[in-house]
Parts: C-alpha cells; sequence; structure tokens
C-alpha cells in the first residue's frame, strides 16, 4: 500500500507556480491576483479561504479579501461580483459557499464572468469542461486527477466509482475520469438512490468517495489492490484537540488501507490539493486562455 501525500505534492506544485510566477514578473508580466469573498463567520469557511490566502503568497500572488456580514443582502453580492469582473487587476475570484439562505447561490455564480471564474463553478466552464473544451476546472476533482498523474496511476480502461454527484465534486469528477485527455476510465457514480452501493464499490479498481459521511466505506466495499481516494472532510468532535474536533475522511481508512494499492489520507491527502488547483487556475486566469 502507498499513501497518496496530497500535502507534498501541493507544496511541490506551489513552489512551481511560484518559479513561473518570478519569470512571468521578471520579464516585466503582472502579478496574478485572486480576490476572494467570505460571507459570514462559519469556521470552515474561514479556515479554507485563510488557507487559500496563505496558498497566494506562497505562490507569490496577490491576493484581496473581501468580508461581509451574515445579513448582505443579494443585490450588495451581486455589486460586489460586478466590481470584481470589471476590476482589471483581478484575475480571478471565488465567493466561498455556502452562502446565507437568503442569497441564491446559483444566481451569485452565474454573475461571474467565466473568464474568471477560477472555481470552475460558472455554468460555461461547467458545459466546456464536460465536452473537453478549455475551461476552469473545479478545483477539487482537478486536484484529484492531478494526484493520479503524478502517482502515475494507470485510470485508462479502469473501473472507477465516483461516490456522491454533487455539483462542485461527484460530476465534475466523474466527467474527468470518464474523458480520454484525463482519467479514460469507465466511470459509474452511486448516490443515495444508488441499489447497492456495496457491489458497485466492490468491482471498483478506483474509489472516489465524496458524500461526506464519515467512514462510510469500509474493507468489505473495496476490492483488492483498488486505488481508494478519499474527498471527506466531516469535522467530527474530538475532545482530544484544541479545536474541539477534526477532519473525519468518507473511508474507515485504517481497515481499508491495508487492502489498497494507493490510498489519500484525511487529512493531507486531497484537501491541500484542491487550494493548490485554485492557484493554478488562478495563473491560468492571469496567463489568458
Ligand atoms: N466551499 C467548499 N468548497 C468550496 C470551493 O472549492 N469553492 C468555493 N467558492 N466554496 C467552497
Amino acid at each position: 500500500m502507498q499513501l497518496i501525500d496530497g500535502k507534498a505534492t501541493a507544496e511541490a506544485i506551489k513552489a512551481e507556480i511560484a518559479e513561473e510566477v518570478k519569470s512571468i514578473m521578471a520579464a516585466g508580466g503582472k502579478q496574478p491576483h485572486l480576490a476572494a469573498v467570505l460571507v459570514g463567520h462559519d469556521g470552515g469557511s474561514e479556515t479554507y479561504v485563510k488557507n487559500k490566502v496563505i496558498a497566494c503568497e506562497k505562490c507569490g500572488f496577490k491576493s484581496t479579501l473581501i468580508r461581509y456580514e451574515d445579513d448582505v443582502t443579494e443585490d450588495e453580492l451581486l455589486a460586489c461580483v460586478e466590481r470584481l469582473n470589471n476590476d482589471n487587476d483581478v484575475d480571478g475570484f471565488i465567493v466561498q459557499l455556502p452562502l446565507p439562505r437568503h442569497i441564491d447561490e446559483q444566481k451569485i455564480i452565474e454573475a461571474i464572468d467565466y473568464r474568471k471564474d477560477v472555481d470552475g463553478f460558472h455554468p460555461i466552464n461547467v458545459g466546456r469542461m464536460s465536452i473537453g473544451l478549455p475551461c476552469f476546472i473545479s478545483a477539487t476533482p482537478l486536484g484529484i486527477v492531478t494526484l493520479l498523474k503524478r502517482y502515475n496511476i494507470e485510470t485508462a480502461g479502469k473501473k472507477c466509482v465516483v461516490l456522491g454527484r454533487s455539483n462542485i465534486v461527484g460530476k465534475p469528477m466523474a466527467q474527468l475520469m470518464m474523458q480520454k485527455q484525463y482519467g479514460d476510465a469507465t466511470v459509474t457514480v452511486c448516490h443515495s438512490h444508488t441499489a447497492d452501493i456495496k457491489a458497485e464499490c466492490r468491482e471498483a479498481d478506483i474509489i472516489i468517495a465524496a458524500i461526506g459521511k464519515p467512514d462510510f466505506v469500509t474493507a468489505d466495499m473495496v476490492k483488492e489492490g483498488a486505488v481508494v481516494i478519499d474527498v471527506g472532510t466531516t469535522r467530527v468532535p474530538d475532545a482530544t484537540r484544541k479545536s474541539g474536533f477534526r477532519l473525519n475522511g468518507d473511508v474507515k481508512f485504517d481497515e481499508v488501507a491495508p487492502k489498497c494499492s494507493f490510498i489519500t489520507p484525511v487529512p493531507g491527502g486531497v484537501g491541500p490539493m484542491t487550494i493548490c488547483s485554485l492557484m493554478k487556475n488562478t495563473l491560468q486566469a492571469a496567463k489568458g486562455w
């Protein structure tokens, strides 16, 4: 069993990005600039955005954090998106999700200029991705295909099971694993109404778990020699931690790992790659398509 070290891979890629930024700027080019919009004070979102700002520093990017309280109106947020769309210094920006319930998330996403949508959530980017055109690919799926490539994991012709059908992870993940230039695999997407998830998983050469149910994937669901990618990051109470919680994956790591050829840990697997992919997309935005 080989552990896939997402943290080390992400650090290496960020160092490569920083080198590229140095040479762009040495040649008189513009410093890439990522802006992030954060609404409210959700602990998870605060942490994610803080880590995105730190990653920008590591890559040599400029970053701007724009904060709103929970009671921001949809119109105020739309006006902010419009300002960022028109700000020539900003190459790409994200609006951290989830948003408060009184705001229509999809409306905000669709207001973002798709050429600055480094999250890859805009329907134009989703559509372009699904037919293999240049686009921004959403960060978690992009991070996962990058990890598979860096670890020389064979995916072509393999059976891949994606657990979960969210717009941010499951759907784009299944698309990428299916496409010739990425996974080139045979893909099955499982969800809450799949008749026999265990049986589907037992057939899989590659399992990508993104359902947000801690320890859902158990050893009896995994074929000997399978590759297991764990996207889960559920906060579960843990009195031994200073924060009072720990991040728990969708995979019961201790019992599943011995059966795998490759597996990602939580934390330190997919998580760091997600932010690193956002940095890749921002560099791409700065360089132009
Ligand atoms: N919330 C959870 N993951 C993400 C992400 O990748 N981007 C944004 N904007 N919000 C998120």
